[in-house]
This record gives structure tokens, C-alpha cells and sequence, in this order.
């Protein structure tokens, strides 16, 4: 996650069935382990930077049941830490899910099998039907926030070392903590965030050293990084980096790209687990506006309101530099078939970023 790629790259949400495509095709994302290995060892070999699982319970429901099957994301990035060699792999943990002396501990296993390549995404929580089901009530939208704080404050700490200690926080009070081991290297896991409310954002760049930004305000970079870096070093954050999310058709002509595209994502699109997500995401967030999320349904579909990237391999790599331009780090992306769909990627994309200069060969 520090090499000079001007363009960083990761594998987003292959942890779960479907991956993020909401769509019927039969060739949708089936995610069996056997299926996320062979996918982060195409990636690892091909110099793709991380693995990004989404953290989820429970499946959105429709014909398919959209996202119903998905591997537990720490576990899930131990087993495939020791199946790579070079590639991060984040865990997604719920901070009101885990407890924070768990969670600490957790994620020094996981970083210790990958010999310091694991990271650590954290996410504060907004479906109330996920929380249920743990007898949990959501916190009001901030004190998600205040919670994760205090949460991300004992976790570093375990991991600096600085146990033992006591701890006395509105949401914990927590008597001798001890830890260990340290992180592998000496060095904590790197730490993801996709916060971007007041709230949320103010949290990121807070706390994180890789900030997702919402896919919705892509286009809005050039104005919103300045502004999220220049809040950053409001925390001593020189190098906070920011990324997004994108799906990827990629496919030898435009005209079979964009076949494609119609097929999966609107022939064949899982309307109903998509309509119970927008109206979900609706009432629980703040980061998008009504009027958005309702009129994307195809970028549901696509995968999670994400960027298109619809195309032949010069039109991928020239919307992949747009981005670059825009003034991102990198870019989580998605495939309807992570296995299938990876390879041409890797063949034929990849080199062309590398001869624009956003990348250098692994
Ligand atoms: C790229 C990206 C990845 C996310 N991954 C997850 C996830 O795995 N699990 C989850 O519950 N929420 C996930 N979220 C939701 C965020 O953590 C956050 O709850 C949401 O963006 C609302 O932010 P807000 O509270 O600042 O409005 C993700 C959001 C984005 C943009």
C-alpha cells in the first residue's frame, strides 16, 4: 500500500455471494473459498495492491437472495494472508459488533500470518437489521462516531504497546488491558475508513491513513480531496490517502462491453434486493440524497452505487486516468466474476496504466 503507484488497485467485496453485483446471471459471483483464493492469487501475482471485503450479516433478499452467503471478513483475511505473499488484506469489523480487546487481538493474528500485510477497515454501522440480530440498538447517527473513537483509541493502544492500562470512555470502561502480540514489524496495520458525513468524514481523516470516499461524488474529486487532505492535517495527516469505488466491464470492443452492462445489470438485475438496499441505505445514512440513490438503479445493479467503468481496454485505461487526474490514490473495483473477468484485466488493462505512468510492472 506504499509503493509509488501513482494508481493504487484493490479487489472490493468478493467476500460475498454476488460479490457486488446485484444481478440473476448465472455467472454471478459465486463466493467459495476456492473461488477467493484462485481470485487474490490472480491479484497478488499481478501486483494489485489489497483485498477489500465488506463487512455484512445478512443478504438483501430477492429472487437470488443478494449477498445472503459472506465469509466473516477477519477470518476470511487470515486464510488468505497466508495464500499470498506481497497483497494486503483488509479485515471490515463492525466497532459495535467486536469488542475492541478482541478485536485488537484478532487483528494481530491475521497480521502476523500475513507478516505485517494486514489493514484494517472500520466501519461505525448503519443497518439497523444487522444490529438486531447481535440484540444491539444503533447509536444515534454521531455517537457512531464518538463510539468508534473511543474504540480505535484502545485498539492502538494495545497495539502501541502501551498496555498495560485502564480505560474510562462514555461507551467503555475497561479495567488492566493487555495485548499482545505487537503488531509484526513494529508497524500497526494500516486503517481504512468510508465515513463521509460531517460525522464521518471528520472521523476518517481523523483516524485513517486510506480514506474511501462515497463512488456518488467521483466526479466531485478535484474539489474533495484538496479539502479531505486539507482536514487531515488538521490531524497531522500529511499522506492520508484517498480512494474510491468502481465496476469494471471490461471486454475486447465497447459494444460487447456495454451488451454486457444491459444484460447483467439491467435484464437481469435483482430489482427487489436493490430496492430493499436503496430504501435501507435511505433511512440510515447521510451521505447520499434521495434523489441519487433513486435514480441508480443500474449503478446498484453494476455493483453498490459504484463508478462505471463500461468498455474496451482503452476506454477502461482512459476513465481508470481520469480518476487518477481527478486526484484519487486508487480505486476499489468490482467484477461480475472476479476469476473469469480478472485475467483480461491483468492482460490488457494493467499494461496500458503502466505505459501512462500510473503504474510500474510488479
Ligand atoms: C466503499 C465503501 C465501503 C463500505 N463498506 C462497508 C461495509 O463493509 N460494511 C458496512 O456496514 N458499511 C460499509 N460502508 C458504509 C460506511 O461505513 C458508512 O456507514 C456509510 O458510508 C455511511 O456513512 P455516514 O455515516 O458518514 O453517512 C461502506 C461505504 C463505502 C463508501
Amino acid at each position: 500500500m506504499h509503493n509509488r503507484n501513482r494508481l493504487k488497485l484493490g479487489l472490493f467485496g468478493m467476500n460475498l455471494s454476488h460479490g457486488l453485483s446485484a444481478t440473476r446471471v448465472p455467472e454471478r459471483w459465486d463466493a467459495s473459498w476456492d473461488h477467493n483464493v484462485a481470485a487474490a492469487q490472480i491479484a497478488d501475482e499481478a501486483g494489485i495492491e489489497c483485498l477489500v471485503p465488506v463487512g455484512r450479516w445478512r443478504g438483501y433478499g430477492g429472487e437470488t437472495n443478494y449477498e445472503q452467503d459472506s465469509f466473516e471478513t477477519i477470518v476470511w483475511a487470515a486464510g488468505l494472508l497466508a495464500h499470498t505473499q506481497r497483497i494486503t488484506v483488509f479485515g471490515t469489523v463492525h466497532v459495535p459488533l467486536i469488542h475492541p480487546v478482541l478485536a485488537a487481538k484478532q487483528c494481530m493474528t491475521a497480521d502476523h500470518i500475513g507478516h505485517g500485510r494486514f489493514g484494517l477497515n472500520v466501519v461505525c454501522g448503519w443497518n439497523p437489521s444487522e444490529f438486531g440480530m447481535f440484540g444491539h440498538t444503533q447509536d444515534p447517527h454521531d455517537s457512531r462516531y464518538e463510539r468508534g473513537q473511543e474504540w480505535l483509541e484502545i485498539i492502538t493502544r494495545i497495539w502501541d504497546r502501551e498496555a498495560p492500562f485502564d480505560y474510562h470512555g462514555r461507551f467503555y470502561d475497561l479495567h488492566d488491558v493487555l495485548g499482545a502480540p505487537a503488531p509484526w514489524g513494529g508497524r500497526r496495520p494500516i486503517i481504512m475508513n468510508a465515513g463521509s458525513s460531517p460525522a464521518g468524514l471528520r472521523f476518517a481523516v481523523r483516524n485513517a491513513e486510506l480514506m474511501f470516499d462515497q463512488p456518488g461524488l467521483i466526479a466531485e474529486g478535484r474539489k474533495r480531496i484538496p479539502e479531505i487532505r486539507r482536514m487531515a492535517r488538521e490531524y497531522g495527516r500529511e499522506n492520508i490517502q484517498v480512494f474510491s469505488h468502481a465496476y469494471v466491464v471490461c471486454r475486447p470492443t465497447r459494444r460487447e462491453a456495454e451488451e454486457y452492462l444491459h444484460y447483467f445489470a439491467v435484464e437481469n438485475a435483482e430489482n427487489e434486493a436493490i430496492d430493499r438496499l436503496v430504501s435501507l441505505a435511505l433511512g440510515n445514512t447521510q451521505s447520499m440524497n434521495p434523489e441519487q440513490l433513486k435514480s441508480a438503479r443500474r449503478r446498484f445493479a453494476g455493483g453498490y452505487f459504484g463508478e462505471e467503468i463500461v468498455g474496451s481496454p482503452d476506454d477502461v485505461a482512459g476513465k481508470l486516468k481520469w480518476i487518477s487526474e481527478l486526484g484519487f490514490d486508487g480505486l476499489g473495483i468490482n467484477f461480475v466474476n472476479f476469476v473469469d473477468e480478472l485475467p483480461f484485466f491483468r492482460d490488457e488493462v494493467i499494461p496500458r496504466l503502466e505505459k501512462m505512468g500510473l503504474r510500474e510492472r510488479p
